[in-house]
């Protein structure tokens, strides 16, 4: 039977009882982890958010009632014990914070009784996910989750109290409101009150802190809930935190200042990184060019190589072909890999054609400096000899080539690049290399919606240089947008934005958007604009990535208490669920039946 607090404080967590305690009496509280019967003694680790400690209980000490309930204690009962803190006689526990101290037991309440958990409450836990998080509420009791999410509560306060020092103000803004472009699907939200219309739950905040901009708080900073409809991947969630900043009267130099001493303080305090200032720059046609990504991670080399002017007139005619036909060949050195077996490079072809190529072309430099090749006996000993050359490729090195149009030659190479890299061991976890990836192209053709759509934002401003180019050659704007990447993962982006009404309604116009249709959609951004409007720019972290990779994380659920899984549900709640037919009444709607959605799909 559960017992009551009364009368009762809690004087420490288990770890917080320390050496300085001993021979004081402390009351401590927490969950049962183990319980070990020693002949006359029983020994429990008592586990709290803070950690395990020992508690002993000794008939003599505790009382006959008190060993008795000692005896009945399970995994994950909660307890409250009073005792005295000891030096251990024996069994010191070098692995334990607490592991030379022990409390021995002078009083014990059971708090609650549990039934048996369906796994383990344990470190580097071998259940299954799915199974985890259906008991999320058990899981989140697991050391390891739980350092994430104090870290990510540190990393909160750490972002606000520099944010704080630096003259930001915390503005929220609204939830429920009008959908803002951020390139995903908006989650829907039917109103009540006005039957047929719905909200649009933020992808972002960007147009209110635009706003706020516009009404004179020239440095805003929100720790922002953002919904984004889209698929699902390792470090994506549908509900997302952004770190979320705008500032007035700046350029892209301005806030790449405050955000690399935000970056250095944060990542410093939070887990000893020291990151070494100004983090490196690198344009997104250097990137593209020699990293294959626009994210690219840069621990390692094995950069791409364009060979298109080295191959245009050789006898292979994948190489020529694509050349002909606009497009590059473009390869990857990966070192020391020319023994590579057969059977792997052919796992090598099937992932690139996965990222959309027709083929994979190789060359391994044998050690007697004869080739193994898929395309040599297409190209004279001259042609493969400057290839070679131009590739730096030694005896033992194994040449990749793609050769298509640039987007999907830059795809494969890059995936490509960070598989090898994968494979063979190249990524150090505990490196943090940061680089700003800058100048992005301002629109990206879309060959599903057949015009050009924003690569970042339609609010994100065109480079002054080329913005002659908008209707002659749109897809040559550069952007004054910029991206912080950490280890090949995109940390951050923002951009300067337009401040022009003209400029603006221009953007809208390239992008497709009618003018009563630009009204109807930003018409209060675009009104703003006409009221005297700052030059401002801004940037947004994604705080569960950071922490994600702050603590070195595969995916970000591992950082987030209670996540979705791939199909954008949640085990333990099982949302999303269907709903009364009153409250449909009530919101004007009506749901087709499944099957009917189903085939009209
Ligand atoms: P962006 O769309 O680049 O920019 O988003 C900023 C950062 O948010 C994180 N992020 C995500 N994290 C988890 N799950 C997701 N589904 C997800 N989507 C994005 C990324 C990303 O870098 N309004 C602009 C910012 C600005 O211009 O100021 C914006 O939202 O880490
Ligand atoms: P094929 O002549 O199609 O048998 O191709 C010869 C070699 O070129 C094979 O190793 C293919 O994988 C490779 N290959 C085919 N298409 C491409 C391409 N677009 N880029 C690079 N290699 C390719």
């Amino acid at each position: 039977m559960a017992e009551s607090m009364k009368g009762l404080h809690r004087s420490h967590r288990c770890t917080e009882v320390s050496n300085s305690e001993i021979g004081q009496q402390v009351t401590v509280m927490g969950w049962v982890q183990k319980r070990r019967n020693l002949g006359s003694l029983i020994f429990i680790d008592l586990r709290d958010r803070s950690g395990l400690l020992q508690i002993v209980f000794d008939e003599p000490k505790v009382g006959k009632e008190g060993f008795a309930k000692a005896e009945a204690l399970r995994s994950e009962f909660v307890i409250a014990v009073t005792g005295t803190v000891e030096k251990r006689t024996a069994a010191v526990n070098e692995n334990l914070k607490t592991g030379d101290i022990e409390v021995i037991a002078e009083d014990i309440r059971i708090l609650s009784e549990s039934e048996t958990p369906p796994f383990p409450i344990e470190e580097n836990s071998q259940t299954k996910e799915d199974m985890r998080l259906r008991y999320r509420f058990l899981d989140l009791r697991r050391p390891d989750v739980q350092r994430n999410l104090m870290m990510k509560s540190k990393v909160s306060m750490l972002l606000r109290n520099f944010m704080e020092q630096e003259g930001f103000l915390e503005i929220e803004t609204p939830i429920l409101t009008k959908s803002t472009p951020e390139g995903a699907r908006d989650y829907l939200v039917p109103s009540r009150v006005h039957p047929g219309t719905f909200y649009a739950l933020p992808q972002s905040p960007q147009l209110f802190k635009q706003l706020l901009m516009c009404s004179g708080y020239d440095r805003y900073f929100q720790i922002a809930r953002c919904f984004r409809d889209e698929d699902l991947r390792a470090d994506r969630q549908p509900e997302f935190t952004q770190a979320d900043m705008e500032l007035s009267f700046v350029d892209v130099d301005d806030v790449i200042d405050v955000n690399e001493r935000l970056l250095q303080y944060v990542f410093r305090e939070a887990i000893g990184v020291d990151i070494e200032l100004p983090i490196p720059r690198m344009t997104w046609q250097e990137a593209m060019d020699r990293y294959g990504s626009d994210k690219p991670d840069t621990r390692f080399g094995m950069e791409l190589v364009n060979v298109s002017q080295v191959v245009k007139e050789c006898g292979f005619g994948v190489f020529t072909g694509a050349l002909e036909n606009g497009g590059s060949v473009r390869g990857i050195n990966a070192k020391g890999q020319g023994a590579m077996p057969r059977k792997k490079i052919d796992k090598l072809v099937e992932f690139a054609k996965g990222y959309g190529a027709k083929g994979l072309a190789y060359l391994a430099v044998n050690e007697d400096g004869t080739y193994k090749s898929s395309f040599a006996k297409f190209m004279t000993e001259e042609e493969l000899k400057s290839l070679v050359e131009h590739m730096q490729g030694e005896p033992g090195d194994l040449l990749l080539f793609a050769a298509d149009e640039n987007k999907i030659v830059w795809d494969v190479l890059g995936a490509l690049r960070l598989e090898l890299a994968k494979e063979l061991g190249l990524l150090d976890k505990n490196k943090y290399q940061f680089l700003w990836v800058t100048e992005f192209p301002l629109l990206e053709w879309s060959k599903e919606e057949n015009r050009f759509m924003a690569m970042h934002h339609p609010f994100t401003m065109p480079m002054e240089e080329d913005w002659d180019k908008i209707d002659s050659d749109p897809g040559a704007v550069r952007a004054k947008a910029y991206d912080i990447v950490l280890n090949g993962t995109e940390l951050g982006g923002g951009s300067v934005r337009i401040h022009q009404d003209d400029i603006q309604e221009k953007m809208l116009e390239v992008l497709g958007f009618t003018k009563e249709r630009a009204y109807e959609q930003f018409g209060f951004l675009l009104n703003a604009f006409k009221y005297g409007v700052p030059p401002h720019a801004g940037l947004a972290y994604g705080v569960d990535r950071m922490v994600m990779l702050m603590m070195q994380c595969d995916s970000i659920r591992d950082v987030i208490a209670f996540p979705k899984v791939k199909d954008a549900s949640c085990l333990l709640t099982e949302a999303p669920g269907t709903v009364d037919e009153k409250q449909l009444e009530e919101l004007a709607l009506s749901v087709q039946q499944i099957e009917e959605v189903q085939e009209e799909a």
